[in-house]
């Protein structure tokens, strides 16, 4: 389990997810065009902590920035990264509805991972009648 923390919040990525999937998901400002590591948009200065690229960026980054768009923390890292202006203000005037604060809880997002990992519980389908509905005339 990797564990983010920004400037602002801390958050937990869910499996099969990118630094920056889990950085869009909470509501953190990035911006991003490839999202293959060949841009350089979505850089970001990394404070501490360590990444493992999925495939190797071709974009240049300094000695201490990463690439969200293509690497998954390896533990805890510590990022420089804010959320969305609109969501700051809105975080400090405690101005977010619950289930935009359970956003930023570590603990939905470790419930979101258990969630991703089951198996989807569908129900079957209920079988079409045979009978032709019947319609008033009038
Ligand atoms: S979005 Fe292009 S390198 Fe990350």
């Amino acid at each position: 389990m990797s564990l983010v923390r920004s400037q602002s919040i801390s958050f937990s990525l869910n499996p099969h997810e990118t630094l920056l999937d889990g950085l869009e998901r909470t509501g953190h400002e990035v911006e991003y065009q490839c999202r293959g590591g060949y841009c350089g948009m979505c850089r970001v200065r990394m404070l501490s902590g360590e990444v493992h690229y999925l495939e190797q960026p071709l974009a240049f980054v300094a000695s201490d920035e990463i690439l969200p768009c293509c690497c998954i923390p390896r533990g805890e890292i510590s990022i420089d990264s804010q959320l969305r202006a609109e969501l700051i203000v809105w975080q400090e005037q405690g101005d977010l509805f619950p289930v935009q604060q359970d956003l930023f809880s570590a603990e939905l997002a470790n419930a979101d991972a258990q969630q991703a990992s089951k198996k989807p519980n569908r129900k079957p389908r209920a079988k079409a009648s045979a009978q032709p509905p019947t319609l008033p005339l009038f």
